[in-house]
């Protein structure tokens, strides 16, 4: 059976970090809005420059525009195993919308973590501007986090900060993130398909806890 995964849960979390983990051990596509937004932005798109003022500023996208975006690549014929769904939904009405686009069973998952932590992480996260890999460099109690790092380690590009990790968006995202989570919670909580993960703890272990969760839910 095809696994249909929706991970969501707070900026930082760790949705992105778990998702390429998944999609690897599954064998399936990782779908970040998140990523396709950026990617858009840095190759100047119509749509890139749709979005590029949402995303610097910390709020979210219109639901018909994230709609429209995710159920085109929904039916990319590259996910007959299934997918992992990162950043969609986010709101009521695009959760409303991926029940219309996804044939059941769908496994959603909640990582949650505090604020703290989160703001934390963000200030230490690098992407690999060639790869693409999410990392998190050491923290430097002297440094104010703009210094060059040590290159990335899987193809050696230049690790930079993602321009929504300011302190400032951060705290906008998290804030935004505080307005609209709740009632996507409460779409999903009843369901037998849905569980949550502390996302806390080690990347590793929060590896595990999501693969049993997704064994109980979906079982292969
Ligand atoms: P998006 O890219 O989805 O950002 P986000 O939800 O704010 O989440 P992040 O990517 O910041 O965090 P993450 O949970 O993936 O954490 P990560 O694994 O990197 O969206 C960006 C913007 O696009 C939005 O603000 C909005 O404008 C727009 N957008 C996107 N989708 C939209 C939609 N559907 N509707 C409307 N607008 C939309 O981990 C963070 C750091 O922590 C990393 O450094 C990582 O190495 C580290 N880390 C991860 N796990 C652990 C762990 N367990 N322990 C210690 N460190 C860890
Ligand atoms: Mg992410």
């Amino acid at each position: 059976m095809a696994l249909n995964l929706v991970l969501i849960g707070p900026p930082g979390s760790g949705k992105g970090t778990q998702s390429v983990r998944i999609a690897e051990k599954y064998g399936i596509p990782h779908i970040s809005t998140g990523d396709i937004l950026r990617a858009a932005v840095r190759d100047g798109t119509p749509l890139g420059q749709q979005v590029e003022a949402t995303l610097a500023s910390g709020g979210l996208v219109g639901d018909a525009l994230m709609t429209d975006l995710v159920r085109a690549r929904l039916s990319a014929p590259d996910l007959r195993q299934g997918f992992v769904l990162d950043g969609f939904p986010r709101t009521v009405a695009q959760a409303q919308a991926l029940d219309t686009i996804v044939t059941p069973p769908l496994v959603v998952v909640l990582i949650d973590a505090a604020d703290e932590e989160i703001v934390r992480r963000m200030g230490l996260r690098r992407i690999c501007a060639s790869c693409g890999l999410t990392q998190a460099v050491s923290a430097d109690p002297e440094s104010n986090g703009d210094e060059p790092h040590d290159p990335c380690p899987y193809c050696g590009g230049l690790l930079v900060r993602r321009q929504d990790d300011e302190p400032e968006t951060v705290r906008r995202r998290l804030a935004t993130y505080a307005q609209y989570a709740e009632p996507v919670i409460a779409y999903y909580r009843d369901r037998p398909t849905f569980g949550a993960v502390d996302g806390l703890r080690p990347a590793s272990e929060v590896t595990a806890l999501l693969a049993a969760l997704i064994e109980r839910r979906a079982p292969r």
